[in-house]
């Protein structure tokens, strides 16, 4: 079961997105013909989750040698590279995935604009390939950690359309019927833009895992009345202590987990882990229009001139984390130790393969 947020279409140069801000109701797919349009995409979250900005973002450099004729092309692509990067500030993958991108551009220093847009092309395709194939394995690995018949809770959206196709934490979900298991959930309708409900609840039904809708301030009284067996949440950056950042809410979550003795599980691609922040308190939280609180979806539920604070995530401390599920397995405490075994193994199997 696999849900991509975006095509390249080759025959018309561009990329075709899905736009998430219109989910579940209706799916509209927006040709993004500019880096500019693939920002605009990005800021607005009609593209959103952490591995899915990235490609996202991969692909919008591509788009800067779409028209023109640049001689030399190689400012115009690292100009979009900074404007993309510019978008959002706190999911590490968008600037994982334009540091590939730049290092193309300077792999490539006498390129012309054709040559210089098709290896640009590679390695976004590589970015997408490689994530969709990261999050087969999260599936499989998640599955590990849970017997048939389960039921976890999660928390925002981190399925298909959050990544290239299989999601991080609702890969197991998704894949579970495709390996003879029944898993079940309960989604937290993610306040204030909903993606639970709009996102998740949405994907999983179209995957046939049976989903329960909750207000985020009801995962308690579940936890409380033993209705789940675990909770598992995505990532927007990991640091290098096992820190998470992840939507706001998480962080709520996994106390609770801890008071209802549950474990909490975080699924993430090594693309989600930054070494270079060494914890959670190094991380730029993302803060928010205070129209997404008193203005959900057009309608005004506050008062005129109300005092808000939008803080788009929250950071979940490595202690309070069971596991971290990741395409080279999963790691446990210290996670120092394990991220650091993760990528040697992940260099080792590069070098070898
Ligand atoms: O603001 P969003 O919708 O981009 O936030 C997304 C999340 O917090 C997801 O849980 C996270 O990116 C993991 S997506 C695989």
């Amino acid at each position: 079961m696999m849900i991509p947020p975006l095509h390249w279409n080759d025959d018309a140069g561009r990329v075709d997105l899905l736009d998430q801000t219109r989910l579940p109701v209706e799916e509209v797919w927006l040709p993004i013909e500019t880096p500019q349009a693939m920002a605009e995409a990005i800021r607005m979250l009609r593209v959103r989750g952490a591995p899915a900005i990235g490609v996202a973002a991969a692909y919008g450099v591509v788009l800067a040698l779409r028209d023109g004729a640049y001689d030399p092309p190689h400012p115009v692509a690292l100009e979009a590279a900074e404007m993309l990067a510019g978008t959002r500030p706190t999911a590490v993958n968008l600037f994982w995935a334009l540091d590939r991108m730049r290092a193309v551009v300077a792999d490539a220093p006498k390129a012309s604009q054709p040559e210089l847009r098709a290896r640009l092309l590679e390695e976004a395709r590589a970015i997408e390939r490689e994530d969709r194939e990261a999050g087969r394995k999260l599936g499989v690995y998640g599955l590990s950690l849970f017997e048939d018949g389960m039921t976890v809770l999660t928390h925002c959206h981190a399925g298909g359309v959050a990544t290239s196709g299989y999601g991080t934490a609702l890969a197991p979900l998704l894949l579970s019927r495709e390996h003879g298991r029944r898993l079940s959930a309960y989604v937290d309708e993610t306040r204030p833009l909903l993606q639970g409900s709009r996102i998740t609840a949405w994907e999983l039904m179209r995957a046939g895992v049976p989903a329960t809708l909750i207000t985020d301030g009801m995962a308690g009284h579940v936890m409380r009345e033993g209705r789940v067996d675990a909770v598992i949440v995505g990532a927007d950056r990991i640091a290098a202590n096992g820190d998470v950042a992840n939507k706001i809410g998480t962080y709520a979550l996994a106390v609770l987990a801890e008071a209802h003795g549950l474990p909490f599980y975080v699924s993430a691609p090594l693309s989600t882990i930054d070494r270079r922040t060494p914890t959670g308190a190094d991380i730029v939280i993302e803060e928010r229009d205070p129209r997404e609180v008193t203005h959900g979806f057009g309608r005004q539920t506050a008062p005129t001139g109300v005092a808000v604070y939008n803080p788009a995530f929250d950071v979940t401390p490595a202690r309070l984390v069971t596991a971290i599920v990741t395409e080279r397995g999963v790691l446990r405490p210290p996670y120092e130790e394990s991220i650091s075994a993760a990528f040697r193994s992940a260099r080792t199997a590069l070098s070898e393969g």
